[in-house]
C-alpha cells in the first residue's frame, strides 16, 4: 500500500505555489537557463535576476570568487532591463511556473517605475523588492539598512502596485526584527531574507582582494546558521509570511528554515554546484513530511520544538 500523498501547496503572500521551494534572485538567471536541467514545474517557482528600468552592466572582473564554504560575488546587478525581460525572457517560461520578478533601482522612484511596468504582466505572479544588494555603490544596501529609507521604499512601491509584494531584507543590520516590522507597517505582503552578507577575502600571494570591487556578498553553506537566526527572529516579530534564504543546499537545510517559521524557501548558491538542487529539495521536503506523518508540508512552518 502506498503512503498517503502529502499536500505540498503553499500560499506565499498571495502567490500560489505548487511546493515551498523557489530559487533565489541572481542564481537562476531568468529561468530559461535552467530549462535544460529540469522541468521548472517541479519547483514552486523562481525569483528572476533583479531588474532595473534600463539594461545594466555589472562590475569588472574578478567579480566572483570561491571561498571556504561559500562564495563571494560583486556582480552588481547586471541585467537585461525590464523590457527585454518581458518581451524576450518571459515568453520562454512554460505556463504554470510562477515567476517572481525582483526589482532594483538606484533611487526610490525607479523601483516604483519597474514595479508598475511588471504589474499585470502574464506569468509574473509577484514582485520582490531587492532592498539589500551588498555591493552596489548607489542604492541597494542603503535602502535596506536604514529603517526610515526602507519605510519610504516599501511605501512607494506599495502605492505603485497591487501585485503580491515581497521585500528582500539585508542581513547587514543590527535588528532584523525592526526591519521586518517596517515592511509590515508599510503594507508589504511578505519578506524574504537573507541577501548575501557583506564580506571580503584576500589572496596573500598577490596581496590583492579576491574581488576587483574589494567588497562583495558572501553566500553559500557558511551563512546558513546566520540566516536561520534572522528568519527565526523575523518570523517571531511579524505576522507576514517569511521566505527563508541562505546557504540552503539540501532538503534538510530547507526544512530547518520551515521549522524556524519560513512559509517558503529559496535556493541560491547551491544552483551553481547542482542545477537540479531545488527540484531535489522539493522532493526531499515532501518525503520528510510523509515520513513524519504530516498531511501537508505547510504544517512544518513554525513547528520548531523549543520547550
Ligand atoms: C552571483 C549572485 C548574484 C546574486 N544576485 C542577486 C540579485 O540580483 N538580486 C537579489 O536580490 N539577490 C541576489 N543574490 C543573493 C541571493 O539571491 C541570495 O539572497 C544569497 O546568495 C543567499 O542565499 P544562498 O546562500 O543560498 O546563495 C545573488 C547571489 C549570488 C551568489
Amino acid at each position: 500500500m502506498s503512503a498517503a500523498a502529502v499536500d505540498t501547496r503553499t500560499n506565499l503572500a498571495g502567490i500560489e505555489l505548487r511546493n515551498p521551494v523557489l530559487t533565489a534572485s541572481g542564481t537562476f538567471g531568468y529561468g530559461t537557463e535552467f530549462k535544460a536541467f529540469m522541468d521548472l514545474r517541479r519547483i514552486g517557482g523562481f525569483v528572476a535576476k533583479s531588474l532595473t528600468l534600463e539594461p545594466r552592466f555589472g562590475n569588472p572582473p574578478p567579480r566572483i570568487a570561491e571561498v571556504r564554504a561559500g562564495m563571494l560575488n560583486a556582480i552588481s546587478l547586471e541585467n537585461v532591463g525590464v523590457e527585454a525581460f518581458i518581451t524576450e525572457k518571459l515568453p520562454e517560461i512554460p505556463e504554470g511556473v510562477p515567476v517572481i520578478a525582483s526589482l532594483f533601482g538606484t533611487e526610490i522612484p525607479a523601483y516604483a517605475d519597474v514595479a508598475k511596468r511588471l504589474t499585470g504582466v502574464p506569468k509574473v505572479a509577484g514582485l520582490e523588492v531587492n532592498a539589500s544588494c551588498p555591493h552596489v555603490k548607489a542604492g541597494g544596501i542603503e535602502f535596506g539598512q536604514n529603517p526610515l529609507v526602507l519605510a519610504e521604499l516599501v511605501r512607494t512601491v506599495r502605492a505603485a502596485t497591487d501585485a503580491p509584494l515581497l521585500v528582500k531584507l539585508s542581513p547587514n543590520v543590527t535588528s532584523i526584527a525592526e526591519m521586518a516590522k517596517v515592511c509590515e507597517a508599510e503594507g508589504a505582503d511578505g519578506i524574504s531574507l537573507i541577501n548575501a552578507v557583506q564580506a571580503m577575502d584576500v589572496d596573500v600571494r598577490t596581496r590583492r582582494p579576491l574581488l576587483k570591487n574589494i567588497l562583495g556578498g558572501f553566500s553559500g553553506p557558511a551563512i546558513l546558521p546566520l540566516a536561520l537566526r534572522m528568519v527565526y527572529q523575523a518570523a517571531q516579530a511579524v505576522k507576514l509570511p517569511v521566505c527563508g534564504i541562505g546557504g540552503i543546499t539540501d532538503a534538510e537545510d530547507a526544512i530547518k528554515f520551515l521549522l524556524c517559521g519560513a512559509t517558503a524557501i529559496q535556493v541560491g548558491t547551491a544552483n551553481y554546484t547542482n542545477p537540479m538542487a531545488a527540484a531535489e529539495i522539493a522532493d526531499g521536503i515532501e518525503a520528510y513530511a510523509r515520513e513524519h506523518g504530516y498531511a501537508t508540508t505547510a504544517e512544518l512552518t513554525g513547528a520548531l520544538e523549543t520547550a
